[in-house]
């Protein structure tokens, strides 16, 4: 579904944010990036929709290459792509279900929006969002009286209801508690086993990662460091994905556990 191939960006001011990078994702398959502040892991996620271009080398997303993608190409590439972004980006004063639908804009076209006048598929599609996350019962409600992990599920089900093959989330759960996190964190991994949705997740927490990580991957300075699954993630990988031990592992190093 994914392929990157020797996948090079670098920025107009010289960083240098993946540097030929070679990663392969399967359809259906959620992964979690991880890695230092800077490492790159918003630029492959950007990457994947066209956002950032490629300095070099190839990517791949359903079959089609994204470095060559332009207007229309790009518009259809970016239909299949839907975005979960840390911040939510919701329209606050909107119903919770109009920011639903806005997911379908990539699909629709926009005059009909403008109007208020969604197709019954559309609004179908986007009820149907809502019972994924659990917030069928506040479609009406504006999205600024909902919770923060409460308007993050909001952001799921508009990502769902533009169905789409790839989710990809930048740090979904970065402004959440733990608790939520964890549950914004079920609910992403519920729908990428349910509908199939290959799913590309950042996470800054290596706890989280490991526990929802089937796949992780290490980014560290633009190259992969480390992938495999998250309960395989050992002292030397923490080490090599962040420059240093982990505390915890330490002491089973000093045990000679490792
Ligand atoms: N728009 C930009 N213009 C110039 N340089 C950028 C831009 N975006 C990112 N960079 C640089 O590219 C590198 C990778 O940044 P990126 O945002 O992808 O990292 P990240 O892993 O997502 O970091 P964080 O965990 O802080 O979100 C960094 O050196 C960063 O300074
Ligand atoms: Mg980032």
């Amino acid at each position: 579904m994914i392929d990157f191939n020797g996948a090079r960006v670098v920025y107009a001011n010289g960083a240098c944010a993946l540097d030929g990078l070679d990663l392969e994702i399967a359809a259906g398959e959620m992964v979690v990036v991880v890695g230092l502040s800077g490492a790159g892991k918003s630029t492959l996620l950007r990457a994947v929709n066209g956002l950032v271009p490629l300095t070099s080398g190839d990517l791949r997303v359903a079959g089609r290459s994204v470095r060559q993608a332009r207007g229309r190409a790009l518009r259809l590439l970016r239909a299949e792509v839907g975005m979960i972004f840390q911040d939510f980006r919701l329209v606050r004063q909107l119903r919770v279900l109009d920011n639903v639908l806005v997911g379908r804009l990539a699909r629709v076209a926009a005059w009909r929006s403008v109007i208020g006048a969604w197709p019954k598929h559309d609004v179908d599609l986007a009820f149907d969002a809502l019972e994924r996350v659990g917030l069928l019962a506040r479609a009406y409600d504006r999205a600024s009286q909902l919770s923060g992990g409460q308007q993050q599920r909001v952001g799921i089900a508009r990502a769902l209801a533009q169905q789409p093959s790839v989710i990809l989330a930048d740090e979904p759960v970065a402004s959440l508690d733990p608790v939520t996190s964890k549950q914004v964190m079920d609910d992403l991994t519920r729908i990428n086993r349910e509908l199939g949705i290959t799913t590309l997740v950042n996470l800054h927490d290596l706890d989280l990662a490991t526990a929802y990580g089937e796949r992780i991957v290490g980014l560290r300075a633009g190259k992969r460091v480390f992938d495999g699954p998250g309960a395989g993630v050992r002292a030397a990988d923490f080490d090599r994905i962040y420059g240093r031990s982990a505390p915890s592992d330490d002491r089973q190093e000093a045990r000679g556990e490792r």
